[in-house]
């Protein structure tokens, strides 16, 4: 018997949308059978036009009712924000889910929406997942596993580091909405955009943290601010001299009443002239187990045959919830958390022999 293939539904083309995309059409274990957009530029075109590939004789659109209607095993669904009602569409028509806009893990924040989910998902007789890299893989999945070879755990943190000049058009997107170059009364009053995405980083502390048999008790915030030593240009603009260059984002989760899982989230513009720096290293990623032993695990890309660094967090986000894609489409209808599945390769990830 050949190796099932799955039909698969691309809901929005952002950067994560786009690297599904990429995964669909080169994995034969994939059929892609249907793109839906918000865009109206995009409605019409090829899915391999939006991703700047070879024609796949999908084409885009934005009717809903087109996408409901088109069979299919799942959707990945990965729109800038998330709508539930539609979800909850998209479950009742008889299509899995695999989304990287959030529902990771119910907590207080999220119940009431994982109800609706649920409710749809036993009348579609179908299952959603929740995954992405960080919240996600390296915020959860990567602690449990390490955690698996410590003797004693007195503390877990982890650390996501980016320099949003050498991520390109995606780090750099990021530059005006986080309040990058103003200076720190401006910041006041421009707000802080990260401490929106708690919630969503509280769900990974609350795998950990459930999966070491605990209960978070609280998650406090911290906010530390690095500031530009000289003017730093990047392209299309500068962060002038003084102005805001480097943000340290510290997310703590309590445990009878002492601090179990600290996430810090590094944002910089540019690695120098930041002062105070962001601490942390320089890798992608640290996940460090305070205890018996001390342990740390990093996780970062290198550059290609040719040199060329690109930026993998897109991917390593689409890929994570993807991987899921076989087991989530054959779980029991409900929510499918990371306690309900098993980290296993995806098949179709080795094809050819000519790029290795
Ligand atoms: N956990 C993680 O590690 C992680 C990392 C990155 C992103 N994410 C999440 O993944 C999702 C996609 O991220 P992204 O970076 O790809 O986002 P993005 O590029 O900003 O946008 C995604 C797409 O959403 C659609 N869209 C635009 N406005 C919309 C609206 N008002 N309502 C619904 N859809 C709208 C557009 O699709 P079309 O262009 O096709 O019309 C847009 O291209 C987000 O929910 C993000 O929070 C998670």
């Amino acid at each position: 018997m050949g190796q099932k293939v799955y039909r698969v539904i691309q809901w929005a083309t952002g950067f994560v949308g786009k690297a599904a995309l990429r995964h669909f059409v080169s994995n034969p274990d994939f059929e892609l059978v249907g793109v839906y957009v918000t865009n109206p530029d995009k409605v019409g075109m090829d899915a391999g036009e939006i991703i700047g590939s070879a024609p796949t004789g999908v084409l885009a659109t934005d009717h809903v009712e087109q996408i409901l209607a088109t069979p299919a095993d799942c959707v990945f669904y990965s729109p800038s924000r998330a709508d539930v009602e539609a979800l909850c569409l998209i479950l009742r028509s008889g299509k899995n889910v695999v989304t990287s806009a959030g529902f990771f893990y119910p907590i207080d924040f999220n119940r009431a929406d994982f109800e609706k989910l649920e409710a749809a998902c036993r009348d579609g007789g179908t299952s959603i997942h929740g995954g992405g890299i960080h919240p996600g893989y390296v915020a959860d999945v990567l602690p449990l596993t390490l955690a698996r070879i410590v003797s004693r755990l007195d503390r877990i943190e982890v650390f996501e580091i980016v320099d949003l000049i050498k991520s390109g058009e995606e780090g750099l997107k990021w530059l005006a909405p986080m309040g990058f170059g103003l200076d720190a009364e401006s910041f006041e009053k421009h707000g802080n955009l990260l401490s929106h995405t708690v919630p969503h980083f509280t769900q990974s502390m609350a795998i950990i943290v459930e999966g070491l048999g605990k209960t978070i008790q609280k998650v406090t915030t911290e906010l530390d601010l690095g500031f530009a030593t000289q003017d730093i240009p990047y392209p299309g603009g500068v962060v002038a001299k003084d102005a805001i260059a480097g943000q340290h984002h510290i997310w703590t989760a309590w445990v009878e009443n002492a601090p179990l899982v600290s996430f810090h989230a590094i944002y910089t513009v540019g690695d120098r002239h930041i002062e105070p720096m962001p601490h942390g290293g320089t890798a992608h990623y640290r996940v460090i187990i305070h205890g018996d032993p001390p342990t740390e695990l990093t996780l970062d890309t290198i550059p290609d045959k040719n040199g060329v660094w690109t930026n993998p967090g897109y991917t390593w986000t689409a890929m994570d919830g993807i991987s899921m894609i076989p087991q989530v489409c054959a779980a029991n209808p409900g929510i499918v958390t990371e306690f309900d599945v098993v980290t296993r390769p995806l098949p179709g990830l080795v094809r050819t022999t000519a790029s290795r």
